[in-house]
């Protein structure tokens, strides 16, 4: 059954929290806090370059300081952490944001847990991944899970009672997802199943999901036949596939072969426009969150 307008519109949705963010940002204005956000990037990775300009350039846009302190491939984990150390007691930024993926021989954990908990914007200090678990709403969740969510419940999708099938179990998206919607509250209370590389029969997983998130990082893995008449299907998947004909010789797809999906779904994110910017909206949204903490104090 094709559905023309079953589109989630991530972009829209996003523009919505952000104008709820820079309300925040005025009001903070005027008891003299502005929020302030800072980066740090670790080697030469093309697709953390772009990230980090697309967060940049929105903090600009409304109004956060921001800073990005890119360091060499050949930084060592002691350099870092002492970057870290450093800003974590910088009082002009609220947030402080490490782009994963690092290089190899950076001890990722031992870098996320060396962030101030009340800074760890990302959500990624076992602290805040702690208090997620606990459905402690005092913690930052993880932005994409956390944007995956809003995009569900500002799209008037109820969640409850759902069955949610998620593909994927990283600690950024696929693990968060599934404490998110297990939780025993109000915008959560699903069943979940998470599926991996060592799931058995995943399409008949994914066949049951009412509400199927793909966040595995592999190219159009999810068909048509994998996916129940009327589910809601969101992609958080960017994968570089060749292409000849693009300038830059790729091209970049998601975890669902969207077009033959799409008619069978009563909803589905597209991508790019879906999930993407409810990620930075989460972003923009925790560090405003970092500051009104620190205004309080
Ligand atoms: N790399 C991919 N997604 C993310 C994210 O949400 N935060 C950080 N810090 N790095 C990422």
């Amino acid at each position: 059954m094709a559905n023309k307008d079953n589109l989630i519109d991530g972009k829209a949705i996003a523009e919505q929290i952000h104008a709820e963010t820079r309300e925040e940002i005025e009001r903070l204005a005027r008891v003299g806090t502005r929020p302030g956000l800072v980066f740090v990037r670790v080697g030469d990775d093309p697709a953390s370059q772009v990230y980090v300009g697309m967060k940049e350039k929105m903090c600009r846009r409304l109004g956060i300081h921001t800073e990005t302190h890119a360091l060499p491939a050949s930084a060592s984990e002691a350099e870092l952490l002492s970057l870290i150390d450093r800003l974590n007691r910088d009082e002009t930024f609220h947030g402080i944001l490490v782009q994963a993926p690092l290089p190899k021989g950076i001890d990722a954990s031992k870098v996320y847990s060396a962030i101030r908990p009340e800074k760890d914007v990302d959500g990624f200090h076992p602290i805040n991944m702690g208090k997620l678990l606990l459905g402690d709403p005092s913690g930052f969740a993880p932005c994409t899970p956390a944007g995956i969510v809003e995009l569900l419940v500002r799209s008037g999708i109820e969640i409850r009672g759902k069955e949610a099938v998620i593909l994927g179990r990283g600690n950024i998206v696929g693990k968060p997802m599934a404490a998110l919607l297990m939780q025993k509250a109000p915008r959560a209370d699903a069943t979940v199943t998470v599926c991996h590389s060592r799931t058995r029969n995943i399409a008949a997983h994914c066949r049951r999901a009412d509400i199927l998130i793909a966040a595995m990082g592999v190219a159009r893995f999810v068909k048509a036949d994998m996916v129940k008449e009327g589910a809601v299907v969101v992609d958080v998947g960017v994968n570089r596939v060749d292409d000849p004909q693009a300038q830059r010789g790729y091209r970049l797809v998601g975890d669902v072969d969207f077009e033959a999906v799409r008619p069978k779904a009563a909803r589905i994110t597209p991508n790019p426009g879906g999930v993407g910017p409810m990620t930075i909206a989460m972003l923009m949204k925790n560090t405003v969150r970092a500051a009104q903490a620190l205004a309080r104090r």
